[in-house]
C-alpha cells in the first residue's frame, strides 16, 4: 500500500494502541519513568483511524494532544495500564504494545514526601516486578483470531535478541528497534524490522514514524481473519 492513499482496509475494526511511558510513583512528588515520547504509539493511532478502524488509545504520560476520532484513555502506572488494556482488548481485533512499560515498580508507596534524614544516607529503593502486559494479551486472546504486536528497543544481536523476545512474548508480530545514541527516543523518525511469529521478517527503512505505522498495519491486515 503506497504511503498516503488511505485505503479502509480496518473499517469494521476495533483496534487498541498503548502509547507512552508509565511511571511507577515513590511518593507524592517523584516517580521512577522513561523516556518514552508516544510519538510512535500516536502515528499509530492515527494511521488506524485513517484507515476506517475505531480506535482506542491507552495513553501513559505524553504530552501530545488526542488524535481526531480516536477514543482516548489517560493512565499513570504499569497496574493502571494493564486494566486500560485489558478492558479495551476485551472485543478488539488487534492490539499494539507500544507503550515503554517500567519492568519494576517501588515496593512501597510514601503517602508523605520522602525527607532527607539529618547525618543519614538514603534508605535503599526496592522494586518489585510490573506484570507483563504484552504476554497476558498474547495467551489469553480475548477474542479469537486477534493479532498482538509488541515493540522492542535492542541492542547488541538486535535480531536474535528481537526472535528470542517475539517467542517469549507469545505474540504474533514484533517490531524491532535499534537504540543507540541519539536513535528513537524522541525522535520524528523511525527505523526497525517487523519480526512475525510465522518465522516472517520486514525491514522498514529509517523514514517517518507514520510510515512503519502504515507498515505495521499492512502485517496486521494480512493476518486478520
Ligand atoms: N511490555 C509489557 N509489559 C511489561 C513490559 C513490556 O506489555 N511489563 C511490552 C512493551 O509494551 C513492548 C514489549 O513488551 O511491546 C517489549 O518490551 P521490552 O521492554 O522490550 O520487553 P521486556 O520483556 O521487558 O524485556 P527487557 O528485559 O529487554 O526489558
Ligand atoms: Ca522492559
Amino acid at each position: 500500500l503506497a504511503r498516503g492513499v488511505q485505503e479502509p482496509d480496518l473499517r469494521g475494526r476495533h483496534v487498541v494502541v498503548s502509547a507512552g511511558g508509565t511511571r511507577e510513583p515513590l511518593d507524592p512528588v517523584r516517580f521512577l519513568g522513561n523516556r518514552s515520547s508516544g510519538k510512535q504509539g500516536y502515528a499509530l493511532a492515527r494511521t488506524a483511524a485513517a484507515r476506517g478502524a475505531r480506535v482506542t488509545l491507552i495513553a501513559a504520560n505524553t504530552q501530545l494532544p488526542d488524535p481526531a476520532g480516536v477514543d482516548v484513555v489517560q493512565v499513570g502506572t504499569a497496574v493502571q495500564l494493564r486494566e486500560a488494556v485489558l478492558k479495551a482488548a476485551a472485543d478488539a481485533d488487534a492490539v499494539v504494545m507500544a507503550a515503554a512499560v517500567a519492568d519494576f515498580r517501588p515496593s512501597a508507596y510514601a503517602t508523605g514526601k520522602i525527607k532527607k534524614k539529618d547525618g543519614k544516607e538514603p534508605e535503599p529503593i526496592v522494586l518489585v516486578r510490573n506484570p507483563d502486559i504484552l504476554a497476558e494479551v498474547s495467551a489469553e486472546r480475548a477474542r479469537a483470531g486477534q493479532v498482538i504486536v509488541g515493540f522492542a528497543a535492542e541492542t547488541d544481536d538486535v535480531l536474535a535478541n528481537g526472535r528470542a523476545k517475539l517467542t517469549r512474548k507469545g505474540c504474533d508480530l514484533l517490531v524491532v528497534n535499534e537504540v543507540g545514541e541519539r536513535k528513537t527516543f524522541g525522535s520524528e523518525e523511525n527505523e526497525a524490522v517487523v519480526l512475525g511469529a510465522d518465522g516472517s521478517e520486514k525491514p522498514v527503512p529509517h523514514g517517518p514514524k507514520e510510515a512503519l505505522a502504515d507498515i505495521v498495519w499492512d502485517l496486521v491486515v494480512d493476518r486478520l481473519d
